[in-house]
């Protein structure tokens, strides 16, 4: 497969775009101080101006109300997929460049994936969230099991179950619809099936992982009664069920256009679950630096001396070896209440090594 850099898949430059626009460049690594300012979209930033494609701009136009959740699903999805490689050697970082991941969001490998994948399911989540809360016309909560449930155990369905068909469709149509007329011309195009493939995957992750959520009535919290409703799953929870499937990843045949298979030879009639992520190259090693594809490598990368795991200093470091320096460590300590109202503590300071990858 060739390599490719640039903005290859338009969707998500857009949300790069969509985000980064709105923040100072300052503070684009804290996201979580995004969460706290992501207030309101500037009015200049309309469907019109944005950089999208003709479809994606009139799905925008008909529906500006779900920016906001386009600017949150992206975000959620940033966050996730940097919790959950942070002790590993490809650590999600993003770039300044428009392809946000850099070399990551078209190098078909495994993490190209992953970002697919979890980027999808940050759509449904978030699109998912303002329906439940009410905020959009066309959707909100599942209606479907009100009335039913199982009174002989004490249980009915009730509350706001949420309805992730609307945010499935929104992901479905914005993320993949958006590229189809771009790759048409070419007949097809094996990275195009891949993510497509994978972004469903991360919708269905976030259908999988649904869990039901109950709560009691009755005198004195006796639970006489409960009324239960479906609900979405912390995003985090979501994060690690793609981060499993990303480990046990398949890797498949680069072939536009038949059928997608399993590129191992005696497994190429096993069908390939809905769930699975699945991929065309093989991941570097992201041990060094390579700047041709925005590949960082692992030095200065900080690592656990004593874990066996890929944050351990062996792997993350690649063999390199590591350096260890003595770090200062100041908190608050046997803190004490005082009569009345406050808290005293005293300042304890300790000494910590910490390892480094050479
Ligand atoms: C599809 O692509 C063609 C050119 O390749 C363009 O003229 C047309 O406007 C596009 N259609 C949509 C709906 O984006
Ligand atoms: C990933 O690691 C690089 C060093 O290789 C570091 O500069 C960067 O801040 C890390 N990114 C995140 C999101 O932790
Ligand atoms: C719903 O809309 C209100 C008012 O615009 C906003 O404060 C809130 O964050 C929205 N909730 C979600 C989940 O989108
Ligand atoms: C290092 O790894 C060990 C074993 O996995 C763990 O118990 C310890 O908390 C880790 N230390 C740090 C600083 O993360």
């Amino acid at each position: 497969m060739e390599r490719r850099s640039g903005c290859g898949v338009h969707q998500i430059c857009f949300l790069f775009l969509l985000l980064f626009s709105l923040y100072p460049v300052c503070c684009r690594a804290s996201w979580t101080w995004l969460g706290i300012t992501s207030v309101g979209v500037p009015e200049k930033l309309g469907c019109a101006n944005l950089p999208l494609t003709h479809k994606q701009k009139d799905l925008c136009k008909r529906k500006p109300h779900l920016l906001q959740s386009i600017k949150d699903g992206a975000r959620i999805g940033i966050a996730e997929c940097q919790t959950q490689f942070e002790h590993e050697r490809w650590n999600c970082s993003t770039t300044k460049e428009l392809s946000v991941f850099g070399y990551e969001l078209t190098s078909g490998t495994k993490e190209t994936a992953f970002i697919h994948a979890v980027m999808a399911a940050g759509l449904v989540q978030a699109v998912t969230r303002s329906c439940s809360a009410g905020n959009v016309t066309e959707c909100g909560c599942d209606t479907s099991l009100q009335g039913t449930g199982s009174p002989s155990e004490g249980w009915h369905w009730g509350g706001c179950s949420d309805h992730i068909q609307y945010g499935t469709w929104f992901s479905r149509k914005f993320i993949d619809n958006a590229v189809k007329n771009m790759s048409s011309a070419r007949g097809g195009d094996a990275l195009l099936t891949m993510n497509q493939h994978n972004s469903e995957a991360g919708r269905q992750a976030v259908a999988k992982t649904m869990a039901t959520d109950c709560r009691c009535h009755g005198v004195s919290g006796s639970c006489a009664v409960k009324t239960c409703w479906r609900t979405m799953a912390s995003f985090e929870r979501v994060g690690n069920f793609l981060k499993e499937r990303y480990e046990g990843s398949v890797q498949v045949l680069d072939r536009s256009k038949r059928k997608v298979r399993r590129k191992e030879k005696d497994q190429r009639h096993v069908p390939i679950g809905k769930e699975e992520l699945i991929f065309l190259n093989k991941s570097p090693n992201y041990c060094l630096e390579d700047r041709r594809w925005g590949v960082a490598g692992t030095r200065g990368r900080r690592c656990n001396r004593t874990s066996a795991g890929p944050d351990g200093c062996n792997l993350l470091c690649c063999g390199r070896g590591y350096n260890t320096h003595v770090v200062r460590h100041v908190e608050r300590c046997e803190c004490k209440f005082v009569w009345c109202c406050y808290v005293r503590c005293q300042k304890c300071e300790s000494m910590n090594d910490m390892h480094t990858c050479k």
